[in-house]
């Protein structure tokens, strides 16, 4: 694997990739965007799967208020130089070096044909908190980072603005790191054979938190087939980390009155991590 600069490289993964682009490894992430009406509907009955990951039950618990409005979950807002210090575990370079796996693979030939690049995924590497998000689309493909276009921009409002805390203090990536065609949905033998890819991910970041968004995520990571608006309201489980589902951006977007449960959802969230509302 390539050598890294130190004085390039910091704790975030996003200022990471670039340097991985000047060291020569390409195609390394992507982006999309709005997934027109992709999402599931999201009242399906629920069914006896719903109690195998659920661990708690809604109303999500309300916090009290901060000051603070926005606040890294841990370490200095700028970015500080990777030392042996900083990143004991030598977590950049094993993301790097998944990444760079990740860019190689060819195990989904519709997505292959379709793609600009992969889509890794961006962020803190420490981080405590992990969004999963469903798939690039068109944006993400060509930026090669996930989550950069309106839902994007959506999401990172309710990291910062709703949770009160920086966009670069998560991580963010996807049930599947290439763009499906046309925005449509991950199909499970795609979503099966990126999974390794998701975990090795998990792996090495080690988040207490995972937040599900929409259902593409919730149900491939919690293998389970319960509608989004039965599996949002609670706390899952996932290999040791509490996972909050939600609704995704995109859905958001197409039904704003969705916007008052995934404020309940990241609410949910934040009393798990311990973090005050912030201040409105
Ligand atoms: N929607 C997703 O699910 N992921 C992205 O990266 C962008 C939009």
């Amino acid at each position: 694997m390539k050598k890294l600069s130190k004085t390039s490289l910091n704790y975030y993964l996003s200022e990471y990739l670039e340097d991985l682009g000047r060291a020569g490894v390409k195609d390394f992430y992507r982006g999309d965007e709005a997934k027109g009406a992709k999402q599931p509907p999201e009242n399906a009955p629920e069914s006896a799967e719903r109690a195998k990951h659920a661990r708690t039950a809604a109303p999500a618990p309300k916090p009290a208020r901060r000051a603070a409005p926005v606040v890294p979950i841990r370490g200095p807002e700028s970015a500080p130089a990777i030392t042996a210090e900083s990143d004991p575990e030598g977590r950049a370079a094993k993301l790097t070096e998944l990444a760079a796996q990740v860019a190689k693979c060819a195990l989904c030939p519709k997505l292959v044909a379709n793609r600009t690049q992969t889509v890794f995924g961006t962020g803190n590497p420490y981080a405590e908190l992990c969004f999963i998000g469903e798939g690039p689309g068109a944006e993400e493909d060509l930026q090669g980072k996930p989550f950069v276009g309106r839902s994007g921009q959506l999401l990172t409002d309710m990291i910062e603005k709703g949770m009160g805390i920086k966009r670069s203090s998560v991580f963010i990536c996807n049930i599947v790191r290439c763009r499906p065609p046309q925005n449509r949905n991950p199909e499970k033998e795609e979503a099966n054979a990126c999974r390794p890819f998701l975990d090795a991910t998990l792996e090495i970041i080690k988040p207490k938190f995972i937040c599900c968004l929409g259902s593409i995520a919730a149900t491939n990571l919690l293998h389970s087939e319960l509608p989004i608006g039965k599996m949002r309201g609670k706390v899952h489980e996932y290999n040791g980390a509490k996972v909050v589902c939600t609704y995704h951006p995109a859905y958001l977007l197409r039904n704003p009155p969705a916007k008052k449960q995934a404020w309940e959802d990241l609410q949910l969230l934040m009393a798990e991590m311990g973090l005050e509302l912030p201040e409105r």
